[in-house]
């Protein structure tokens, strides 16, 4: 039999989109039906998962999943014996503090014996031990944002991204208690067939994201302005240079950071290119 692997992602949340994206920028066809907690790769020997973020962690530990994609402030929390194979870059966040707008924020100190919701009891507590704060933390494992309005809570701790959720509460940030962003996890004890799978995922993973830093461009320019351009242009290798049609003009060709381009546009232009293109770059193996 075939081996394959089980990819957990979040069923829905501010994760679970872009979890697909990055499955399907890896060339990976999930079969999709509503509703459906498990469905296969039409071309890549993976199952898909989908379950609640927090139990992504348990899962791929146990080994019921192999693999998993999910924030690494879930990763932290939960303490499962699991490995931070590749940070993602996306779903950027930060899991914070935050009090009732109203309130008058002193520091750190305003939490002294307060009561502070939070998903991520452990995080928090770490964070407040070593800032010599002692509070008393309330475990919720959804919805955290409205426990001061309900007098629950003298503040929240929670993940913050847009900013939006806190706002619509009437809260407002205070302290970062740590970055975040999503990783994809893997059981440390995958057999060797499951791990070339994975590797090869990785692999995938790894020319997305390059790609994602990198631009095509190309330029028309008069053929005496050619290697004027070329030494701004910090392509790979040396530009393409063609042919046009017009007498006396060429096109060039060549993969740059996006970064890059921005700084280069203006000397691109007093040097004489043209008809400047920028394309997208879709998978880049170095
Ligand atoms: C977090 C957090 C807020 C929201 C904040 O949830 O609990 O609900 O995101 O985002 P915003 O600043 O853009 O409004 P998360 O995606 O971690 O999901 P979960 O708590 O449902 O697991
Ligand atoms: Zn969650």
């Amino acid at each position: 039999m075939q081996t394959t692997i089980k990819i957990a992602i979040q069923k829905s949340g501010r994760l679970s989109d872009v979890s697909k994206s990055l499955l399907k920028e890896c060339g990976i066809k999930i079969k999709n039906g509503k509703n459906q907690l498990i469905a296969p790769a039409v071309n890549y020997p993976a199952n898909i998962l989908y379950l609640r973020d927090d139990d992504i962690p348990q899962y791929v530990a146990d080994g019921v999943a192999d693999v998993g994609i999910l924030g690494q402030n879930v990763v932290d929390e939960t303490q499962a014996k699991i490995l931070v194979a590749k940070k993602l870059g996306f779903s950027r966040c930060r899991l914070s503090l935050a009090i009732p707008k109203s309130e008058n924020y002193t520091g750190l100190s305003f939490f002294q014996n307060k009561r502070i919701a939070t998903s991520y009891p452990k995080i928090l507590e770490k964070y407040l031990q070593k800032n010599g704060i002692q509070a008393e933390l309330h475990k919720i494992s959804g919805s955290v944002e409205i426990a001061p309005n309900i007098g629950l809570a003298d503040g929240v701790c929670d993940i913050v991204s847009s900013g939006s959720t806190l706002f619509s509460n009437g809260l407002k940030e205070v302290e970062k208690v740590m970055d975040s962003e999503a990783v994809l996890v893997t059981n440390p004890n995958l057999n060797p067939k499951k791990q070339t799978i994975v590797d090869q995922l990785l692999f995938r993973i790894e020319s997305v994201q390059t790609a994602q830093e990198f631009r095509y461009i190309l330029l028309n320019a008069p053929n005496d302005k050619v290697q004027k351009i070329t030494s701004i242009l910090p392509g790979m290798k040396s530009p393409t240079i063609v042919p046009l049609v017009e007498e006396g003009w060429s096109s060039l060709h060549s993969v740059i950071r996006e970064t890059d381009f921005w700084e280069i546009i203006d000397q691109l232009k007093t040097a004489g290119a043209e008809g400047i293109l920028v394309m997208p770059v879709e998978k880049m193996i170095l």
